[in-house]
């Protein structure tokens, strides 16, 4: 029979856009006896999470939980219940992720209208406001930290435009949620999605959202709760017009029964995935919202010296950058793949190259979450420099890490 090794992954240094190192606090969470999902210390946690994630999004909504899956099933789960099939949605692209929007939107029956932009740039929101007004959609779908390019989309005025033609504004957080703020109030988002694997340090395999009163109106109207579960009063409240959502897992409507206080049967909850989450989020308001936004910005600013330094150009528009992700124009003549296999296996440091019409032209470097620190900066640099110095790039030896030094120092 054949004998397989103990499970020990190598310990790495992950400066990807995700997944990221989970913090180890959140590890050892993990690691805790299981409790049934209707256990009232389990329901407590639950609600515990419910009223920290509120604080991450920065709402006084009353849902925001997350959904079981990676975050792109918190895309699909908002998308599938709040769009009907013949639905206008409007999706601005600027990237990869866009085009996962659109993938989905299409997959639950909408009419689609796209606009696009150049990848290393986003939008003006203007632009973005004319469309919905020549439009009028039912549903407009957008990006808020574009990590295959690197880009941010502004989204302030978006929202309005939206309430304007009682349009809903749906909006991918997953890569800026936990590093910069996202104010989902205060810029008028109807439902938004976060990530666990990047910016919060959590593995992947939730996805949190929050959505408002505007949003659940559309998704109760297409409510329908499970035979086995239904009650002869529930049949009374059916609205027989609508279209019944198409999924059930992903079903926010019996989600939010679920994480609210009728706590009706759905899924069996992954608990140990919420101590995880529950784990993660206490740690980042201990950190503290605005101090860990800074620490981003001070981590990508001082990678930024360094690459800088070193004599690479960054990639993208400077303007509309992401504080946690740095994109990196890889040198001509330089083999980016074989870059990126020499730092994990000789450093064991983990970067990214990039999707589509990016792939092959840049590398991508994360600073995210636990990975933000000034140890992996300095790591990294050190790194990159002596294998891009091995591939035959001529380059400042020394200087970069001289450089981020002096910005730390000089802080
Ligand atoms: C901006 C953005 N949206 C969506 C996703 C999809 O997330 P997941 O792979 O967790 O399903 C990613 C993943 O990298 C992302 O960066």
């Amino acid at each position: 029979m054949k004998q397989y090794k103990e499970l020990s992954p190598s310990p790495r240094i992950i400066m990807t856009p995700g997944p990221v190192e989970a913090d180890p606090r959140v590890l050892r969470a993990m690691s805790y006896p299981v409790l049934g999902q209707f256990d009232p210390e389990f329901t407590n946690l639950m609600n515990e999470t419910m009223e920290m994630l509120r604080e991450l999004f920065a709402t006084s909504h009353e849902w925001a939980y997350p959904v079981d899956g990676t975050s792109r099933s918190g895309i699909e789960a908002v998308l599938v219940s709040l769009i009907e099939p013949g639905d206008k949605v409007l999706v601005p692209i600027y990237g990869r992720f866009g085009h996962l929007l659109v993938e989905i939107a299409r997959r639950c029956g909408a009419k689609i209208v796209t606009m696009e932009q150049e990848w290393g740039k986003v939008f003006d929101v203007a632009e973005i406001t004319e469309a919905i007004f020549t439009h009028r959609p039912k549903l407009v779908a957008i990006v808020h930290g574009e990590t295959s390019t690197g880009r941010m989309q502004p989204l302030v005025g978006i929202g309005e435009a939206c309430r304007e033609i009682d349009a809903l504004l749906v909006v991918d957080a997953v890569a800026t949620i936990g590093g910069t703020a996202v104010e989902t109030d205060e810029w008028l988002i109807d439902a938004i999605i976060g990530g666990t694997q990047k910016c919060l340090s959590v593995p992947s395999g939730l996805a949190p959202i929050t959505y408002n009163k505007r949003a659940e109106i559309r998704l109760l109207r297409r409510k329908r709760i499970e035979q086995g579960l239904l009650d002869v009063d529930d049949l009374a409240s059916y609205d027989n017009k609508s279209v019944p959502i198409q999924s059930n897992y992903l079903d926010i409507s019996q989600l939010q029964d679920y994480w609210g206080p009728a706590r009706l049967n759905h899924h069996t909850e992954s608990t140990s995935m919420i101590y995880a989450l529950r784990e993660g989020l206490r740690v980042i308001l201990q950190e503290g919202l605005e101090e860990r936004y800074a620490r981003h910005r001070r981590h990508e600013a001082a990678l930024m010296v360094g690459l800088e330094a070193m004599g690479l150009q960054l990639f993208g528009d400077p303007t509309c950058k992401m504080p946690m992700v740095t994109c990196i124009t890889i040198p001509s003549g330089i083999d980016g793949e074989s870059v990126r296999s020499m730092l994990l296996e000789h450093f064991g440091i983990e970067i990214s190259s990039s999707f589509g019409p990016l792939k092959g032209h840049i590398w991508r470097i994360g600073t995210m979450g636990y990975s933000c620190s000034k140890r992996n900066v300095l790591l990294t640099l050190g790194a990159l420099e002596s294998v891009l110095l091995w591939h035959g790039y001529v380059l400042p030896a020394g200087a970069a890490l001289q450089a981020t030094l002096k910005y730390y120092e000089e802080e």
